[in-house]
């Protein structure tokens, strides 16, 4: 275990690039900042914990919302924990009306654009906004977490002109959010794999939206204020937007006789294939098998099994790579996932987003109960020293 360093590094940006003491840990990659007791990654083994227990445990038997209790509360709940919990997300589901009204004015906008803004918005209204204290940051997390979902949907429908769709009570979390996009309850089938999704993405260290989460925490902001920027992380291609790339690859390739040749041409312009590779995992991130087998089964009963034999037929294509460390993740399954549920493209981050609110919740928590202002150095490599000339004096350089 790394130790720590409580007074931490004192030099400062005046270090010059040249001084053979300083290591740049680019991507700050394989650097420990802080201790964490919510989930745990085992890169080279593929295994993936929340407070200790299996992810495969959690995908097979639990369901989003016991994950939500276990991941904040650090416990497994018991059966009344569980129903007052449950009662409190539900009862969280509708959103003020001017979020909708700030919803309705961005409807042209990207949906994670949408997002980030009405997640802002929810601050400016929720009454405990600028309450730090962990009782309150977990009620908000609690409001966030149902609230999130109902964002996304009402977007989808108000862009499509039409009424956002009230939530149903009766209706577990990634059932609801289903019903809400569509206005169509959704099969058992097709809500137990959007719950599986949820759960796999509810938590996963300090990816960079984690991390950014916890930088703007770490300043004293509030948590609709990390989490508007946890939001904006999370919508960059290396992070959230593989999954809507990966569906962009297999249209492409449209074919499994396609995906050896597509893999090389990548390959030679040094190109990346898109649901591969992971900063932490060198081996098969442990996600990917319950997003494997969701996709195979749906693809099956659909009567569309070409886009689970692309996707197989590019895993065929990457195994040489398997021995860099570069294999399936998470993402790689889950936009087809979605798009055989006719979820559009578009929506595959903000999906993403919607699970892993628990997380972003739960280090925003820890970061508050042990605070410290997050505040790495970058070594000056620019112009020496130089005298100010005032704007008449210049000359061309
Ligand atoms: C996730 C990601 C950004 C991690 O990047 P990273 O930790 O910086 O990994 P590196 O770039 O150091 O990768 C090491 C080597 O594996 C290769 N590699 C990494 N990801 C690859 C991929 N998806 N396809 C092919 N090769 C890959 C790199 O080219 C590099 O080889 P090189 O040293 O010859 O250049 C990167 O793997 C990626 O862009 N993946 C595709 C997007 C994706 O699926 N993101 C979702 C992550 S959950």
């Amino acid at each position: 275990m790394p130790g720590d360093n409580e007074a931490g590094d004192k030099r400062d940006n005046s270090m010059s690039a040249n001084d053979e003491t300083i290591k740049i840990h680019r991507g700050l990659n394989g650097v420990y900042f802080e201790r964490s007791a919510v989930s745990s990654i085992d890169g080279r083994a593929g295994e993936l914990r929340y407070r200790g227990y299996s992810i495969h445990d959690l995908a097979e038997h639990s369901s989003f919302e016991e994950v939500c209790y276990l991941l904040m509360r650090g416990e497994l709940p018991m059966r009344t924990e569980f129903d007052a919990f449950n009662a409190s997300l539900v009862d969280a589901r509708q959103l003020p009306q001017s979020v909708f009204d700030v919803i309705e004015s961005l409807a042209s906008a990207h949906p994670m654009e949408v997002l980030r803004s009405a997640m802002s918005a929810l601050g400016a209204f929720d009454p405990e906004v600028d309450d730090n204290s962990p009782e309150a940051t977990l009620r908000k997390g609690i409001r966030i977490t149902a609230q999130t979902p109902a964002i996304v949907a009402a977007h989808h429908r108000i862009r499509q002109g039409l009424a956002p769709v009230e939530p149903r009570d009766d209706l577990p979390h990634a059932a609801n959010f289903l019903y809400m996009l569509k206005d169509e309850a959704p099969s058992d089938d097709a809500a137990a794999l959007m719950d599986t999704d949820m759960v796999l993405h509810a938590e996963h260290g300090t990816n960079a939206s984690s991390f950014t989460a916890r930088v703007v925490a770490a300043t004293g902001a509030n948590l609709h204020a990390s989490l508007t920027a946890a939001v904006a992380a999370l919508s960059g291609p290396a992070h959230g937007g593989a999954a809507e790339n990966v569906m962009i690859m297999a249209q492409e390739i449209g074919d499994p006789a396609n995906a050896a040749a597509y893999v090389k041409s990548k390959r030679k312009n040094r190109e990346p294939i898109m649901g591969f590779g992971h900063r932490v995992y060198r081996a098969e991130d442990p996600r990917a098998r319950h997003m494997r087998a969701g996709v195979e089964k749906l693809s099956l009963e659909m009567g569309e099994p070409k886009w689970f034999e692309i996707l197989k037929a590019v895993e065929i294509a990457m195994q040489p790579y398997a021995r860099l460390g570069v294999n399936v993740n998470v993402d790689f399954y889950a936009g087809v996932v979605y798009f055989l549920h006719g979820i559009p493209q578009d929506l595959f981050v903000p999906i993403f987003a919607v699970g892993r609110i628990p997380g972003w919740v739960v280090q925003v928590l820890e970061q508050y109960a042990n605070n410290i202002l997050i505040r790495p150095l970058t070594v000056y490599d620019g112009p020496e020293p130089r005298d100010y000339v005032p704007i008449d004096e210049r000359v061309p350089q």
